[in-house]
């Protein structure tokens, strides 16, 4: 009878050790939680009270006939009830409000954590998982350390005490009832270990079904575009019964554990019954002895099948610590080593100095002059570039990429669709880590700045306008943390983003997933005022007029011409007309840059080109070629083509 709470202190060890980590979660509220857990072990020891109450009664009151004493003997277990009820009441009072703050600490955590895990953390994980840790698993936990815990702790110490005060009042029949203990500890790890697997498939069950439910939703244009509905829903049904049949495993597990822990104690109940009556007639053993005796082991009935369900849920508890803690120890981006972070710090000091001040802490240029032409821009040293995930014996995405955009100019990337311009574009602001190679921000190597002062250097703009659920201003601030009014209608109308002022409230108007749904275009437009409300140094536009109209495209580019002239940009291009934004093209051809020059140079000089941009047959007699010569962009004219 009393193997459970071996089995609770020989738990798995692994599950022991998985939950002993949420132990700095809970450590703030150590003391509330401890306190209620002391009421909680009195209120439950003060029902093995009860029986001895019960003792005297029989053996005296009741035996001598004695009215007034059975009323007294009443009264006591009233009040023990009450005292009893009101201390479990408080418990609960004690532990809700800090176990709250515990759940929401770590959910504020994961949420945390998850924002600065790398893209290529994202690109590897289903969103499904990350949901269901950050809510189905934090509940689980939550519950954990308000009932399971507190309970398993309970249900242990009044059962030691009831064992206890069962052999001091007769050590035989104890000896009866404690007999059940070895096969109930055996059976109880077998269980552990068993249920601990199914527990784990169900919760990633879940992730994966929550995954589905996702996608359903975000993706509900093109299922019913395509009429869809029955394969999705057929998928949902077959990840939702596979969710089910482990759920019944799980179920049945529970089911014959409970069963076992129900009946083996209730037999060793009724030999005691039959031993102790025997006794009794015997005359070896007095009735209030036994009636003690008895009403004590049913007192300790509720502890020890509780136990079957406690540990459960300590075991699914301990699931979901791994769960969540699997998330939390993948390693963050890494911030740059002191050394390289207090060279940039001193940059970051002089910021306001500019150019200037940035080149003198990259250690070149002569002081106050123009910024050289070798140092200053943008720069990528042969940097290669291979996705974390790829196969290793797969082409790298990128290759020996050398480009060097100068200080205040615009490049064009023009490539064929899959060429790599949107992996170049991502490695600027470090949403990727170069493979090998360096890039360098006026001379600075983007390895050594830290991320938020590369990122506030750095603006982009990408090929999917995303829009978070926040009114329009706030969409568009997101580019600048200290931008004022002004700055946002410039930005805004750099992007001609003029229809803002149609929308019901202006720019306090809501967008996003909750708001007023926008157009492709209108969407473009906010995330490039995004880009260009802080005035970056640097922008890194990803195709990011591809959904307007030719007229609006003209008008957007005649706006933006006056931001690229203060910036130096990298703007990637399919039309002509973005092209002749830029003051030089580069052309990337399988993840390679194939040639750099101006516009015309490039069209004379490379059929690829000449191919992209008109869409036509390339001329075969086109010059020697500027092709794979990168050398040329250094001799490149100032030739405007618009
Ligand atoms: N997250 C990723 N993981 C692995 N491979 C990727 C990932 N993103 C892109 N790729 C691969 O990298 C290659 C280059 O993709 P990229 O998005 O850079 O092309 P792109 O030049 O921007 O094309 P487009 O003009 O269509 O936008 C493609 O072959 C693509 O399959
Ligand atoms: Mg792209």
């Amino acid at each position: 009878m009393m193997s459970e709470n071996h089995a609770a202190t020989t738990k798995d060890r692994s599950s022991v050790r998985s939950l002993l980590r949420l132990w700095p979660y809970v450590r703030p509220v150590r003391t509330r939680l401890f306190s209620a857990a002391l009421v909680a072990i009195v209120a439950s020891c003060l029902g093995l009270v009860f029986p001895l109450i019960l003792k005297w009664m029989v053996d005296g009151p009741v035996t001598d006939r004695d009215p007034g004493g059975v009323w007294l003997g009443a009264l006591l277990l009233l009040l023990l009830g009450i005292v009893e009820a009101v201390l479990f009441g408080f418990r609960r009072w004690l532990v809700a409000r800090p176990l709250s703050s515990v759940e929401a600490a770590m959910r504020a955590d994961l949420y945390r954590h998850l924002q600065r895990l790398p893209v290529a953390f994202h690109d590897r994980w289903p969103s499904g998982q990350l949901l269901s840790r950050a809510t189905t698993d934090l509940m689980l936990l939550r519950m954990f350390l308000a009932f399971p815990l507190t309970f398993l702790l309970v249900n242990v110490t009044t059962i030691l005490a009831g064992f206890v005060i069962l052999l001091l009042q007769d050590w035989s029949l104890g000896v009866v009832l404690l007999a059940p203990v070895v096969p109930l500890v055996i059976l109880c790890s077998l269980f552990e270990t068993r249920y601990s697997l199914v527990a784990r498939r169900a919760q990633d069950q879940v992730g994966d079904l929550t995954t589905v439910v996702e996608e359903g939703v975000l993706g509900i244009r093109i299922i019913k575009g395509f009429g869809r509905h029955r394969s999705q829903a057929l998928a949902f049904r077959v990840l939702a019964r596979r969710l089910r049949t482990t759920e019944l495993d799980k179920a049945r597990l529970l089911a014959g554990i409970w069963a076992l822990i129900m009946t083996i104690p209730e037999l060793a109940i009724g030999a005691a019954l039959v031993l102790g009556t025997v006794q009794v007639a015997d005359g070896g053993l007095s009735a209030g002895t036994l009636v003690a005796f008895l009403s004590t082991a049913l007192a300790l009935r509720w502890p020890v099948e509780s136990m079957g369900f406690l540990l459960a849920m300590s075991q699914e508890s301990a699931t979901a610590t791994e769960r969540f803690f699997e998330v939390m120890d993948v390693p963050e981006e890494a911030e740059p080593e002191p050394s390289a972070a207090q060279a940039t710090s001193a940059a970051s000091a002089a910021r306001t100095g500019e150019t200037v001040a940035l080149t003198k802490a990259a250690g070149g240029g002569p002081d106050g002059g123009p910024a050289p032409d070798t140092g200053g821009g943008l720069r990528f040293e042969g940097v290669s570039f291979r996705y974390p995930d790829a196969d290793a014996d797969s082409p790298p995405v990128l290759s020996g990429i050398d480009l060097h955009i100068r200080p205040g100019e615009t490049m064009a990337l023009v490539g064929a669709t899959g060429s790599g311009k949107t992996t170049l574009t991502a490695l600027v602001p470090r949403l990727h880590e170069v493979t090998s190679g360096r890039i360098t921000l006026d001379g600075e190597d983007i390895a050594g700045i830290p991320r938020p002062r590369l990122r506030e250097l750095v603006s982009v703009a990408f090929e999917e306008p995303t829009l978070f659920s926040a009114s329009v201003a706030e969409n568009v601030l997101m580019g600048a943390a200290d931008a004022d009014e002004e700055a946002l209608s410039r930005a805004l109308e750099v992007a001609q983003a003029g229809f803002v002022a149609g929308l019901p409230q202006g720019v306090r108007t809501e967008v996003g997933e909750q708001g007023l749904s926008l157009s492709g275009g209108q969407r473009q437009r906010l995330a490039l005022a995004r880009a260009v409300v802080g005035r970056p140094r640097f922008l890194v536009l990803d195709d990011p007029l591809s959904a307007l109209d030719v007229h609006t495209e003209a008008l957007v580019e005649a706006a933006l011409r006056q931001v690229l002239r203060e910036t130096t940009a990298l703007v990637v291009a399919h039309r002509p007309s973005t092209v002749m934004l830029a003051d030089r093209v580069a052309l990337i051809s399988r993840g390679r840059i194939a040639a750099v020059g101006t516009h015309q140079e490039l069209l004379r000089a490379s059929e690829e080109y000449a191919w992209l941009m008109s869409g036509a047959q390339p001329d075969v007699n086109s010059g020697p070629g500027v092709e794979s010569e990168p050398g040329v962009e250094s001799e490149a004219v100032e030739e405007t083509v618009r």
